[in-house]
């Protein structure tokens, strides 16, 4: 006679070893690290919330990737999902944060913007300066994997606690299902508002389910403030203005995040944060900070030389587009921002970024006088 529990597991690994997806063709972080093992041994693993491995990785599945450009190709459902499938995400964190170990190493977390030096920048190249990074409840699923309820509670605890905010901060939200079309047209002439996910890789990661339910906008009367409730991330939190004030952009973004933390723990709730992953979003690539510290900056001669991307790279800097990460730079001004998330501070990214674009002004101005640049030194990215 069979033995049952024999059977259950051959068909168990029969089903498994048919079920592993083809990734042949693909080219993201996910399809380099997972091994038909890790697979085999991930599969029937659930998180409390009842996310799966497979739902993990069904936007890296369906969206091979990009010949050149390497995407991560998995999510996060909820935050025990980085522990529950630790051995198919460390390897894609290890992967996309440039040997980032989370097994070993410790994230530093700083919000201490008086740290800052040489953060005001000549206005002449600078044209505006922002602050981004994103912020997950504690205990409600993410994004890719929220119930309606979930969903309706984030929105009910952010909004809550921003109503909270005085002074300066003080501000409003503006739901997406409930904004009169005045309102809507002023969040597109202010560039605040954000459309329905229709990129493949955000719809194949259930970021689009029950638009525009529970999502919405809320920005402070000033408008040099702004959080968006439910789009990729529970929150993503901005801070911004005209001009190149990123000392006064970093301190109001550290002060408003400060606060919206405390109005949150008063009502018994706290953002998702560990020591090895800093804060918790739904992309791996995001984990750590979430920090995009960004100017637009005019630099005609520099972007014709040559060595621009060289200098970009040894700063650890990025350029776009000024019209968003799927554009392309064209023209004299660039999107420039931090390449990096984990595994350094706030204070050090922002710092670095401020270090970059005094630097890239500087080479700016001695083309402009005729004077020949030098390429830096590369920066590595950890302190030893
Ligand atoms: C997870 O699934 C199990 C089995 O179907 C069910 O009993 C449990 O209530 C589910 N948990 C959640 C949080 O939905």
């Amino acid at each position: 006679t069979l033995n049952p529990s024999l059977l259950k597991s051959f068909h168990l690994s029969l089903f498994c070893s048919s079920d592993f997806p083809d990734l042949r063709k693909h080219n993201n972080c996910m399809a380099a690290a997972l091994t038909p093992a890790i697979y085999a041994k991930l599969r029937d693993k659930v998180t409390p919330n009842n996310w799966t491995l497979d739902q993990s990785i069904q936007t890296g599945v369906d969206n091979p990737g990009h010949p050149f450009i390497k995407t991560v190709g998995c999510v996060a459902g909820d935050e025990e999902s980085y522990e529950v499938f630790a051995e198919l995400f460390d390897p894609v964190i290890k992967d996309r944060h440039n040997g980032y170990d989370p097994r070993t190493m410790k994230h530093p977390t700083d919000l201490d913007s008086s740290k800052i030096t040489n953060a005001v920048f000549d206005e002449n190249y600078v044209l505006s300066s922002r602050v981004r990074t994103g912020r997950s409840i504690r205990g409600l699923s993410l994004p890719p994997a929220c119930s309606r309820a979930e969903r309706r509670e984030v929105e009910r605890v952010v909004v809550t606690a921003l109503a909270g905010l005085k002074g300066d901060l003080a501000g409003r939200y503006y739901g997406l299902g409930d904004m009169t079309e005045k309102e809507q047209q002023q969040l597109i002439d202010d560039h605040f508002l954000f459309d329905k996910p229709v990129s493949p890789l955000l719809t194949a990661a259930f970021m689009a389910r029950d638009w525009p339910d529970s999502r919405g906008i809320w920005h402070n009367n000033e408008k040099t403030f702004l959080i968006w409730v439910n789009e990729e991330d529970h929150t993503r939190v901005i801070s911004m203005e005209k001009g190149g004030n990123m000392k006064r952009v970093f301190e109001r973004f550290c002060r408003g995040l400060k606060q919206v933390e405390h109005l949150i723990q008063e009502r018994g709730w706290e953002f998702m944060w560990n020591e090895r992953l800093g804060y918790i979003l739904t992309c791996p690539s995001n984990l750590g900070t979430g920090l995009r510290a960004g100017v637009h900056v005019r630099l005609p001669k520099l972007s014709q030389d040559p060595r621009f991307s060289k200098i970009l790279d040894n700063l650890r800097l990025q350029k776009r587009g000024t019209g968003g990460v799927d554009t392309a730079a064209t023209g004299d001004t660039f999107d420039i921002s931090n390449n990096d998330r984990l595994g350094k501070s706030e204070v050090e990214l922002v710092q670095l970024l401020v270090d970059g674009v005094n630097h890239l002004i500087e080479c700016e101005k001695k083309l402009e006088k005729g004077q020949d640049i030098k390429v830096p030194a590369p920066i590595t990215q950890f302190r030893k």
